[in-house]
């Protein structure tokens, strides 16, 4: 099945067409800014210019940095706060025309890893770790996914991990790759000492860097870096969608439903 894969960031919004049988995307990425205060229409606005970029009428799955349940964010730590109990999947749909999907952002990059990147044919417990603005995770299960783990915002040392741990930290405070290394290092003991995961998975825009910070990085299990970085937030997020459509929970816009 065809699905626009759209990747909603507190810095860019990216889409492409994408085969959700064998999670190629179908055209290079479209990617625009985010409007600066991130509200919630103006960043509808833009996610409907990729929408009419790639002249697109069929589903839409998205990928959304905070909790989304049955299409409804309810948190948005990096975006404005108008967010938050704002029906995105509906708007969405009613602004495209297209069936939509929403979901968390690592959640669906998680799924684009597990099912055709580094976690493929994997059992056990994978836990997905993205490092960007945010620290996103996805946790798996034998390929099942537990939606919404928010463990990027787990309290180490009376602090929000993403607030100390993340790029967006990395580049606050102008930590030289050692000292960013040794706190991402403890977030992620944090985490092993917590869930026991079988593999973890390192995405983000900051994994493709891995190479500056891997020497500080030690943890009692395997660690393997995202096989598709940059394109895992748009194939997950499509990936996700053709999920939501087959348990028939798109949200469609008005016009389609009659
Ligand atoms: C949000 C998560 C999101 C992550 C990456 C965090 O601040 O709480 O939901 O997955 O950023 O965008």
């Amino acid at each position: 099945m065809e699905i626009l894969g759209i990747d909603i960031g507190g810095s860019g919004i990216k889409g492409a067409p994408v085969e959700t049988e064998t999670g190629q995307m179908l055209a290079p990425r479209f990617r625009l800014p985010t409007p600066e205060a991130a509200k919630p229409e103006a960043m509808i606005e833009i996610i409907n210019e990729i929408v009419q970029f790639f002249q697109w009428t069929k589903p839409i799955g998205c990928g959304f940095p905070g909790v989304v349940r049955n299409g409804v964010a309810l948190s948005a730590v990096n975006l404005s706060n108008k967010w938050v109990g704002y029906h995105a999947a509906a708007r969405i749909a009613e602004k495209t025309g297209c069936p939509t999907c929403v979901f968390n952002d690592a959640d669906a990059a998680g799924l684009a890893e597990v099912m055709f990147g580094t976690g493929k044919d994997r059992r056990g417990v994978i836990l997905v770790v993205t490092i960007g603005t945010g620290l996103g995770t996805a946790l798996f299960t034998d390929g099942h996914l537990l939606p919404n783990a928010e463990l990027g915002h787990i309290e180490i040392g009376g602090e929000d991990a993403e607030w100390r741990a993340s790029d967006a930290a990395r580049k606050r405070e102008k930590l030289s790759w050692k000292k960013w290394g040794q706190r991402f290092n403890r977030y992620l003991n944090t985490l092993c000492m917590l869930l026991s995961p079988d593999l973890i998975i390192l995405g983000g825009g900051t994994s493709s860097k891995y190479e500056k910070f891997s020497r500080y990085i030690s943890v009692p299990t395997e660690i393997e870096l995202a096989t598709m970085l940059n394109e895992a937030g748009i194939v997950g997020a499509a990936l996700a969608g053709g999920i939501c459509l087959a348990n028939d929970e798109a949200v469609h816009s008005a016009p389609s439903r009659s």
